[in-house]
């Protein structure tokens, strides 16, 4: 396994994903039940944007750093997203951009309550360790060096028996993990049909993100939306040209909460008022 989310900490990609978590997350605190958080590709937890991986691709300053100056209008759920990256950089200035981004576990660990759980697990030795440091202490969080596909049967579901599955595979090599995350949500609906699942994808083409949604939207996995923010036309010859998240048993009313948070983000990270987001129903097949 080569990949490492260094290079890519703080892109255009992970705010989308980590605005949309965020919204899950509040919205599953709206009830008093405590939840449960599987989160099973975590990463290390907090990325140094000055260290050598983040400064070579330099994603950052597409992403975080784009929407920082703008902080101040964003709304509410990205404003709250934004609070906890400013958080993991305490002590830091202001008015200077972040030099250390959140990653996933990090934001779903100040995001729980007293009785809320997370586990997390992070295949990759490197990873793991630096994860394990990262959320030392932090109440009700477990860490698992485990792979992904194992632990969602092994660990769900949660003993909260409500709660979160956030699957965010590297995708590489695409075609093969794009069958594992197929299996994998197959397993989710088995062992744990009521939870909400959210699963990071790449674009990079309309005609690939299409045929991965056919196959998603086949799986027939009950309500599903799906959030797309895009930050090029889908087909430009680039690495990325967007992202998306599918969200399956959406919390209630999610759609209405998550519009202007997509068109605001949009509107601060698209290139020359290029690209699109989008919020819509995945229709089963
Ligand atoms: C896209 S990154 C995760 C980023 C993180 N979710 C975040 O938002 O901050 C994917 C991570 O999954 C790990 N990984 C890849 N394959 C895995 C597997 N089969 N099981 C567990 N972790 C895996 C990689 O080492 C990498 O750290």
């Amino acid at each position: 396994m080569n990949y490492r989310h260094a290079y890519h900490a703080g892109n255009f990609a992970d705010v989308l994903k980590h605005v949309v978590l965020t919204a899950l997350l509040e919205r599953l605190a709206d009830k008093p039940k405590p939840f449960g958080v599987l989160d099973v590709h975590a990463g290390r937890g907090s990325y140094d944007l000055d260290g050598a991986e983040a400064q070579r691709t330099g994603e950052q300053a597409s992403g975080i750093a784009r929407l920082w100056p703008a902080r101040a209008e964003a709304p509410p759920l990205t404003r709250r997203y934004l609070e906890l990256v400013r958080a993991a950089n305490a002590g830091g200035d202001d008015d200077t951009p972040p030099h250390l981004y959140p990653g996933s576990p990090w934001l779903i660990s100040r995001l729980l309550r007293e009785g809320d759980s997370l586990q997390a697990c992070e295949l990759e030795p490197g990873e793991h360790t630096a994860l394990s440091a990262a959320l030392r202490r932090q109440r009700g969080v477990a860490v698992h060096r485990r792979d992904a596909w194992e632990a969602l049967g092994a660990l769900l579901p949660p003993r909260e028996k409500r709660g979160l599955v956030l699957i965010d595979p590297p995708y590489e090599p695409p075609a093969a993990e794009q069958d594992r995350v197929i299996a994998g949500l197959r397993e989710v609906r088995r062992r744990f049909a009521g939870g909400v699942v959210a699963l990071w994808y790449p674009i990079k083409d309309a005609a690939g993100s299409r045929s991965f949604l056919r196959r998603l939207a086949a799986l027939d996995l009950g309500e599903a939306l799906v959030a797309e923010l895009c930050v090029w036309p889908d087909d430009t010859r680039l690495r990325m040209n967007g992202s998306g998240m599918l969200i399956v048993n959406p919390p209630w009313q999610i759609e209405r909460a998550l519009e202007p948070e997509l068109a605001w983000l949009w509107q601060h990270l698209a290139n020359d008022g290029l690209g699109r987001y989008t919020l819509r129903r995945l229709q089963p097949r």
